[in-house]
């Protein structure tokens, strides 16, 4: 789109994307390179400044040779890359959100003319923000599929749908598959199996409603570019790979993929949805994982241990939230640990389940640091669910970080 790029080359996966984001932050567009990238490829791609971190390796002479402005950075230190973008390569800063969105808009309805477009909602920031950027592009032609498992936090399925048919006037089909999800998940404890079962019946049930729809053009792709730097795709190093179950299949062929986030950052993203007018209750949502509660039940999922998750879950979200919490910790659920425990409730002897809390903080997913929720906080909670929620009468924190353990407990 015509901005003033710079190239980061990585060497090892964390520190160029946090290199990259200090540069994004500073309102200058970067991609991200492989450190061992081709220097004619860099040189084609005419950026104002290379920003090599980690080892500079075999390829500094060449990259010096290319006489373009370098800057050796070990991390993410703002002022001296500030100092690097502006004094020494010149810059003005062009990549600000709110003149990006409308540009990004422009150049799908570009591409898209009169087709017709396929999208999949999760009801996450993602797909939600890819899905209006292409009702912005081409109207009509956009149809959206929103499959609704079952598996989704309290009154979340119908918070999409309000979304999508009231504040926004789209093509939206809702799937209402709990039972069918339910059915094939009866009796399955292994969380492999789990996670397997539900991307296959959301395939199906994907294809079921496409079809109905007919022949389309595009398929819409919530990819973003940590996703894109974390595969490789663009020759950087492999962080991990994508574990998007529940995500699009590649086995359907329902045209060309367009991927309208690849370039952002989730921050970015964030901010286009803004732009885009989007709600900020949505917009600020937590990271919600494909596979939904399923990760969270340990064991065999019945509605009944859905519905009690659902519950603590939402009693968990409303006190975070009045503890002006909700924007400072990066995920924060309650998990059905299938344990169940003796305890006194009512002056009887009670048998009921126990509930874990998790908060987590994290920059990329890939490690995460349990958050230090004030006590009087936690007490809050633990008294509002095992007073609201009769099936429980334990709540315990978990205190672990990942590694060794991993944000989600399945
Ligand atoms: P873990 O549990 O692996 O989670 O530490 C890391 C992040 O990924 C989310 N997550 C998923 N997201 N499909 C997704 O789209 C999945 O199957 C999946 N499993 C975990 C999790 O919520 C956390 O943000």
């Amino acid at each position: 789109m015509g901005h003033e790029l710079i190239i980061v080359l990585n060497s090892d996966g964390h520190r160029g994307i946090a290199v990259a984001r200090a540069v994004r932050e500073l309102q200058v567009f970067c991609e991200v390179l492989n450190s061992d990238a081709d220097v004619d490829k860099i040189k084609k791609k005419n950026p104002k400044g290379i920003i090599v971190t980690g080892e500079p390796g075999a390829t500094s002479e060449n990259l010096s040779a290319l006489n373009i402005p370098l800057l050796y950075a070990h991390d993410e230190q703002k002022d001296k890359i500030s100092e690097f973008l502006f004094k020494t390569c010149g810059l003005k800063g062009d990549w600000i959100m709110e003149d990006v969105a409308p540009k990004l808009v422009e150049s799908l309805r570009e591409k898209i003319g009169e087709k017709k477009v396929l999208c999949a909602l999760s009801g996450g920031v993602d797909s939600t923000v890819a899905a209006i950027m292409l009702h912005k592009a081409c109207g009509k032609n956009l149809h959206c599929i929103f499959v609704d498992h079952g598996l989704m936090r309290l009154h979340e399925g119908d918070e999409v749908e309000r979304i999508f048919t009231k504040d926004f006037d789209i093509n939206f089909t809702r799937v209402n598959a709990q039972d069918r999800f339910l059915d094939k998940l009866k009796g399955v404890a292994d969380p492999e199996q789990k996670r397997k079962i539900i991307g296959e019946e959301f395939i199906r049930v994907f294809e079921e409603e496409g079809n109905k729809i007919g022949a389309v053009d595009f398929l819409v792709q919530g990819t973003i570019y940590p996703d894109v730097i974390e595969s490789g795709k663009e020759g950087a190093a492999l962080v991990k790979s994508h574990h998007n179950v529940g995500g699009i299949p590649d086995v359907i062929d329902f045209g060309e993929i367009i991927e309208p986030l690849r370039d952002l950052f989730k921050d970015e993203v964030r901010k286009v949805g803004l732009a885009l007018g989007i709600d900020e209750e949505l917009i600020f949502r937590q990271p919600f994982p494909g596979p939904g509660l399923a990760v969270r039940v340990i064991g065999e999922i019945t509605k009944e241990k859905l519905d009690i998750l659902r519950h603590t879950d939402h009693i968990y979200r409303e006190e975070i939230k009045k503890a002006g919490l909700d924007r400072k910790i990066w995920q924060y659920f309650t998990v059905f640990t299938g344990l169940r425990s003796v305890g006194v409730k009512n002056d009887a002897r009670s048998y009921g389940y126990t509930i874990a809390l998790r908060a987590v903080n994290s920059l990329y997913t890939v490690t995460a640091d349990w958050v230090r929720i004030p006590y009087e906080t936690l007490e809050v909670i633990s008294e509002r669910i095992t007073s609201e929620v009769v099936e429980v009468n334990r709540v315990v924190f978990d205190i672990t970080g990942k590694p060794p353990g991993t944000i989600e407990w399945e």
